[in-house]
């Protein structure tokens, strides 16, 4: 496995190019993919549940952008499925019965068997091991648990999550014990997704930079930190991306994972020199910059690469997922700009 750029790129070894993939790659902004989900007319969720399918809009991106790791196709939500929550996406996700009261909270399932839970995860990873075959290592992934609790107590997406942060401070052993529960199933969910064949996990914290330090020491970074501990990690990379999370670096640090995924808000040079050089990082385009002119483009991975300055354990990515309306031909170009001024 060490073969791969990628995955030697994640342990600060040395690589003879940048090896780069981008969040969400494989989405609405691709007709390829558009055309596989119009087909049966299914939705989002019945995508997922497809293994055919949602493997052959896995390999997508890696055949139109020659991107150098693959991410399996899911979301981070569908593993609450089978803790008692129905979810519908329209597109955003959406619970029916959010969860609110110590009652809504004992109620809520830790399946012994995630593979048995949602045998359509295990089954997409097998199929894609086998048609990747070794071109790129391919990604597992799952949300971080504060992220995770935030869609379960809302219902929904939100600007500031209220409902959750009413639990949070109002009643915090209520929120520690869903904690556990989303933390034991995360833990898991992502250790199938080793023993299934996943070379790499990526844990998505969407939200918890909407914290202050002090709280994310407190509601969030147990949980992360807990779960990153518990991986049967074997030589199976670990990133943690918590967007809007440049402030609190050394805490993020503190979650043990081997790559920190950073949002453009920061300057990677200076994210690099906070973390230090036995911790690799991914990022860090602003996704908007991909409406821009090829010539902008190509000077924001040139200035991106500079700030990096050659350092070991660098891993090129937009600062969050890839936009709906970005033209693909963009895509394109900054991928091939990464490999073209970052080679050897
Ligand atoms: O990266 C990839 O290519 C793998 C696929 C992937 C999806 N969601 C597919 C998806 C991954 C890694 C995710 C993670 C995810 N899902 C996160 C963390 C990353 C992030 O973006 O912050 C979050 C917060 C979710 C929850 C979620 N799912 C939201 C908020 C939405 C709606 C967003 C939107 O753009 O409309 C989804 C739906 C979703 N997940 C879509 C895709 C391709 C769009 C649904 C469709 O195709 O109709």
């Amino acid at each position: 496995m060490a073969e791969y750029n990628f995955i030697k790129a994640c342990f600060c070894q040395p690589v003879d190019r940048v090896p780069v993939w981008l969040m969400r790659q494989a989405g609405r902004y691709l007709p390829e993919y558009r055309a596989v989900r119009a087909q049966g007319a299914g939705t989002f969720l019945d995508l997922c549940k497809d293994p055919q399918r949602s493997a052959e809009v896995s390999v997508q991106p890696i055949d139109i952008l020659d991107v150098d790791a693959a991410i399996m196709f899911s979301d981070i939500l569908t593993p609450i499925e089978p803790m008692g929550m129905a979810l519908d996406f329209v597109p955003g996700p959406v619970f029916a019965n959010p969860v609110r009261t110590s009652a809504d909270v004992d109620a809520l399932v830790v399946p012994e068997n995630m593979a048995e839970a949602v045998p359509y995860v295990p089954q997409i990873i097998q199929r894609l091991r086998q048609q990747l075959e070794g071109r790129v290592p391919l990604i597992g992934f799952g949300g971080a648990p504060f992220t995770l609790a935030c869609y379960m107590v809302e219902g929904k997406g939100s600007k500031d999550f209220a409902a959750l942060k009413r639990m949070m401070y109002g009643d915090p052993e209520l929120y520690r014990t869903l904690m556990e529960k989303v933390t034991e199933m995360d833990l898991r969910y992502l250790n199938m997704q080793i023993e299934a064949g996943a070379q790499t996990i990526q844990i998505f914290d969407t939200w918890g930079g909407l914290v202050s330090p002090t709280d994310f020491e407190k509601f969030v970074l147990p949980y992360t930190k807990k779960l990153i501990a518990g991986l049967n990690r074997k030589d199976i990379p670990v990133i943690y991306f918590v967007k809007g999370s440049g402030t609190m670096l050394e805490l993020v640090k503190e979650a043990g994972s081997d790559v920190i995924g950073l949002d453009w808000h920061i300057n990677l040079g200076k994210a690099r020199d906070i973390l230090g050089d036995d911790v690799a990082v991914q990022g860090n385009l602003d996704p908007s910059v991909l409406y821009a002119p090829q010539p902008y483009i190509e000077q924001e991975v040139q200035r991106i690469l500079n700030e990096n300055d050659d350092r070991p354990g660098f891993i090129f990515n937009l600062g969050h997922g890839i936009t709906p309306s970005v033209d693909p031909a963009n895509a394109i170009f900054m991928v091939d700009a990464v490999h073209r001024l970052s080679k050897k």
